[in-house]
């Protein structure tokens, strides 16, 4: 069993520092050249590969080397541009803290604005709300905020995580106003972050539209094969635990190297505590798992149509899926209307419960979920 001072290295959570993090050398290298030189990124992967935690390592990396202030504002949640600014302004807050005196200049700059400001009784924290402003005051707000931080003489990192969800806000103009803002400020680089390709490339890509051409676009894959065994090796001999190459080989063929579910296997396997590891072991870890979450998998039926289950579980069988119109696949699962399963598709794709990808042999589909398709393997 473990013991405090024995910690899972197998972190299956948020970032706990460059110890626990394995390898995106090339990537962090790409991101720190970009801010360098003065160009903003966008950052795109399918999802739970690691965008958000390398977004972190590099924050680690930056801190630590260059002292460039890093700001994250993740907004997954957000629903509107009220959010948006909301989210900014206690990022700002929290960077800088009242008891330094740039914290205090900027609540000061900040109160013309005229935001709700509340503190907690506990940490004593700021919580800023533009709730009350009117919505046309809204782009001069993210404008102050902003020129507060150009302020500061020092080059100053912001990420947006799940960047796509500005697709979400009502605000029809909310890129056309964040790209005006954003223009006008020298000392600042932005980091978009997200998971949804399409959309993200229709917002940087599309030459009509006002981020066109704004960003570096950088791409996150898959973690090499050998960066990642050698990084599992390490962490298991460090602690005295013994594994065989095989087997480590097995863990990463088995979950597609997909990061959270190599993260997750690992994790189990090492939390049973033993000294020397088995395949036996690994094989009980992973039927483990699909038992677990079995529950889940049950959830995500209610949530789909019988005839979109019934593809799913042909495309989880089939593992990477060139042609699913082709009727070699309508034939060996005994579809008999190729609209009907392209219809299928496009929900599980809008779902987000299978992804698109490209490899030399062409554009294929698969299940998101690496854990949902084995246990699909046999249904
Ligand atoms: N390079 C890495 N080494 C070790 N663990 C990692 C690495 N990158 C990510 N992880 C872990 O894998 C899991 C998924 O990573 P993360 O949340 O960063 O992915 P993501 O691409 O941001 O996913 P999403 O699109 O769902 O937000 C997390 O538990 C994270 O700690
Ligand atoms: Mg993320």
């Amino acid at each position: 069993m473990n013991t405090e001072t024995d910690k899972n290295p197998f972190i299956i959570n948020n970032y706990q520092g460059k110890e626990y993090f394995c390898d995106r050398e090339h990537n962090v290298e790409s991101l720190i050249s970009n801010i360098q030189n003065e160009l903003n990124t966008t950052l795109i992967s399918i999802r739970r590969i690691g965008k958000t935690g390398l977004i972190k390592q590099l924050f680690t990396i930056i801190e630590e080397k260059l002292n460039y202030p890093c700001l994250f504002i993740d907004l997954f949640a957000s629903q509107n541009l009220n959010d948006f600014t909301n989210q900014l302004a206690n990022e700002i807050a929290r960077k800088f803290p009242e008891k330094h005196s740039a914290g205090k200049r900027f609540l000061k700059s900040i109160k013309q604005l005229r935001p709700l400001i509340q503190f907690d009784a506990l940490t004593g924290e700021p919580s800023i709300s533009f709730d009350a402003i009117k919505q046309n005051e809204i782009p001069k707000t993210i404008q102050q905020l902003l020129s507060f931080l150009e302020q500061q003489n020092t080059p100053i990192i912001i990420a947006f995580d799940e960047f796509q969800q500005i697709n979400e806000y009502p605000e029809k103009n909310t890129e056309a106003i964040l790209r005006t803002i954003i223009q006008d400020v020298k000392n600042l680089r932005f980091i978009f972050s997200g998971s949804k390709k399409h959309i993200l490339t229709e917002i940087f890509g599309n030459s009509k539209r006002p981020f066109y051409a704004s960003t570096n676009i950088e791409y996150l894959d898959f973690i090499p094969a050998d960066k990642y065994k050698a990084f599992i090796k390490h962490h298991f001999e460090k602690n005295n635990r013994k594994i065989n190459d095989e087997d480590i080989d097995f863990i990463l063929t088995w979950t597609n190297r997909h990061t959270y579910f190599v993260q997750m296997v690992c994790n189990r396997v090492y939390a049973t505590g033993k000294r020397k590891i088995s395949h036996s072991d690994i094989l009980m870890q992973c039927h483990k798992i699909l038992k677990d979450q079995e529950v889940f998998f049950y959830q995500y039926r209610n949530l789909l149509s019988p005839q979109q289950w019934n593809v799913l579980k042909a495309i989880s069988k089939e593992e990477k899926l060139y042609q699913y119109t082709g009727k070699d696949f309508l034939a060996k699962y005994q579809f008999t209307n190729a609209s009907v399963v392209k219809r299928c598709v496009d929900a599980l794709l809008e779902k987000e419960m299978i992804y698109q990808e490209n490899d030399e042999q062409g554009t294929f589909i698969r299940t998101y979920d690496v854990f949902l398709q084995k246990w699909m393997l046999n249904k």
